[in-house]
């Protein structure tokens, strides 16, 4: 998926007003999991910034790699104390200042599979942390589910029957990070952590959120207004109003310090 790094910016602003943002349990978490003296963070595909100006609000110094001039317009808006710089993250480098946390929300799976992790470490402090965190949603009412997924496979992704451990909506997608951090030597202490909220959408905000999603930008122009007018119809015939659970999702792992053995 790392190649296609400008699929967002066609719907940038309907992203920024529909799209979800992340549990206000989650800084907290992810700076009590990375202990004290952790204050500089990049962040990996900050798009907008719902999950930049959480952490900025936090006092975490923010240096954000976003490679979409869009998104990133929108980013210096919404987020005007942070460093923004406009590149993909296999271009960014931190030079000759490692940061103590890698975040990356809803952008990991953006990122090339070969170098990320190589380029994860060389990012951070030598006990430095990553934070690797989705908000996936689904439909709660079963019904409306079931409609959805029938007229549209594109939503049958949105389950309405949930799991409860944190990145069980991943199986056919294998983005969650933790097998390959528990594989990966350079990291350890993997941890992750499920919040679960509820959000309510009135049908034309949520085939916004639909809109700024990659399923639907990839379609052609044509295709994905047809796909949302379905979509639409179901949602009015059900009320006009779809019920969402939102999950926040995070996997954090702690940079392994080198262990050395006897002689
Ligand atoms: C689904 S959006 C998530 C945006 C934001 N983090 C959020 O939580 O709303 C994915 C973002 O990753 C960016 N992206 C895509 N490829 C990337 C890459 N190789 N390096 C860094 N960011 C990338 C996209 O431009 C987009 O803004």
């Amino acid at each position: 998926m790392h190649a296609v790094q400008n699929v967002f910016g066609g719907a940038a602003d309907n992203y920024d007003a529909a799209r979800p943002g992340y549990h206000e349990g989650l800084v907290g978490e992810v700076l009590r999991y990375a202990g004290p003296g952790h204050r500089t963070a990049v962040e990996v595909g900050a798009g907008t910034g719902k999950a930049t100006v959480l952490f900025a609000a936090a006092g975490v110094e923010m240096t954000c790699v976003e490679p979409d001039p869009k998104m990133a317009q929108l980013l210096r808006a919404n987020a005007p104390e942070v460093s923004v710089e406009v590149c993909a993250f296999e271009d960014w480098s931190p030079g000759d200042r490692p940061r103590d946390m890698l975040l990356a929300a809803t952008s990991w799976h953006w990122t090339d599979p070969v170098r990320r992790w190589d380029l994860a470490a060389a990012a951070l402090n030598p006990d430095g942390i990553v934070a690797i965190f989705w908000n996936p949603v689904g439909v709660i009412d079963p019904a409306l589910h079931a409609d959805l997924a029938r007229v549209n496979p594109r939503d049958t992704d949105l389950a309405s029957g949930f799991g409860v451990r944190a990145g069980d909506w991943d199986e056919a997608y294998g983005m969650w990070p933790e097998a390959e951090l528990e594989k990966d030597p350079r990291f350890g202490d993997v941890t992750t952590v499920r919040f679960r909220e509820e959000i309510s959408y009135a049908t034309a905000d949520y085939l916004k959120l639909l809109d700024s999603t990659s399923t639907y930008r990839l379609l052609d122009p044509a295709e994905r207004e047809k796909a949302l007018a379905a979509v639409g119809d179901i949602v009015d015939r059900h009320g006009g109003v779809i019920h969402l659970a939102l999950f926040t999702d995070v996997c954090l792992a702690r940079k392994a310090r080198p262990t050395f053995g006897p002689g």
